[in-house]
């Protein structure tokens, strides 16, 4: 039985990974270079919610159309559209400025749509959209804290997607999004013998413990496997890593 403190990403290993799924009303960032598997991981911690844990799910995108996300998820075996006519999951495509502003109004469709579903899990694709809101590092975090503190207060698990933008993820956070969640999940490139392979590795997790290992993955129909940690490399999260034995 699935401990009810947390909230099974339904992603075959990254559950055991994080010890077990998520802390339930708690808010991680999935940090991933381009096509690495961000909205794949999040279609499928929506689905894993909405159709197998009884937990309602919203998913905001600033990128894609819910026709497109239909059709990709889909692709998985996942049918979105079908969950959405049984009210266990609104998909809303938005831009960052109504999204902040929704949150602020009980009657804004957002806000109606987590109270009338019981939305429990919610993903944004992506919070790298929320930089347009502003020039300024210390509005921006703030920004980051209102959207976090205000899932947080619903109870609702979420997960925040985000672009990577290089090897110091921290020093090109501008708003500091990474301190503001409580668990960060990276997603990677790396190069071994001259094939592109993807790596997760789990960076932190506020009050749990987690796998410090790097873990090869794969993306297959029915969404995001992840493999064997990587062995006899390091440098592995620069993307070049080069053999220790
Ligand atoms: N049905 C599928 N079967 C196998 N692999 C797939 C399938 N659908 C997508 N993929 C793989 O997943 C990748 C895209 O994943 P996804 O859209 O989740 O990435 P992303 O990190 O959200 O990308 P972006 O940064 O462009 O938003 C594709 O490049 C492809 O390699
Ligand atoms: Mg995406």
């Amino acid at each position: 039985m699935s401990d009810p403190g947390r909230a099974l990403m339904g992603v075959s290993g990254l559950d055991e990974m994080l010890c077990g799924g998520l802390i339930a009303g708690s808010a991680a960032l999935l940090q991933g270079a381009p096509g690495t598997g961000k909205t794949t991981v999040g279609m499928q911690f929506l689905y894993e919610g909405a159709a197998k844990q009884d937990e309602p799910g919203l998913l905001v995108s600033f990128e894609q159309f819910p026709h497109t996300l239909y059709r990709d998820a889909l692709a998985h075996g996942w049918d979105l559209r079908g969950l959405e006519q049984q009210s266990k999951l609104r998909i809303v495509f938005t831009s960052p400025q109504v999204l902040v502003s929704s949150l602020q109004s009980p009657m804004s469709p957002i806000s109606s749509a987590i109270r009338e579903l019981g939305v429990k899990r919610a993903v944004v694709d992506s919070m790298t959209h929320l930089q347009t809101l502003t020039r300024d590092p210390v509005q921006l975090r703030s920004h980051y804290n209102f959207l976090i503190n205000g899932l947080r207060r619903e109870g609702i698990t979420a997960l925040l997607l985000s672009e990577d933008s290089g090897p110091d993820f921290v020093r090109s956070d501008r708003g500091r999004l990474a301190f503001a969640v409580d668990a960060v999940i990276l997603l990677r490139y790396v190069e071994i013998d001259s094939v592109m392979q993807r790596a997760i590795a789990v960076l932190k997790t506020r009050g749990s413990d987690h796998d410090k290992s790097i873990r090869r993955f794969e993306i297959a129909r029915g969404g995001v496997v992840i493999r064997e940690a990587f062995q006899g490399r390091e440098g592995l999260l620069t993307g070049t890593p080069r053999r220790t034995r």
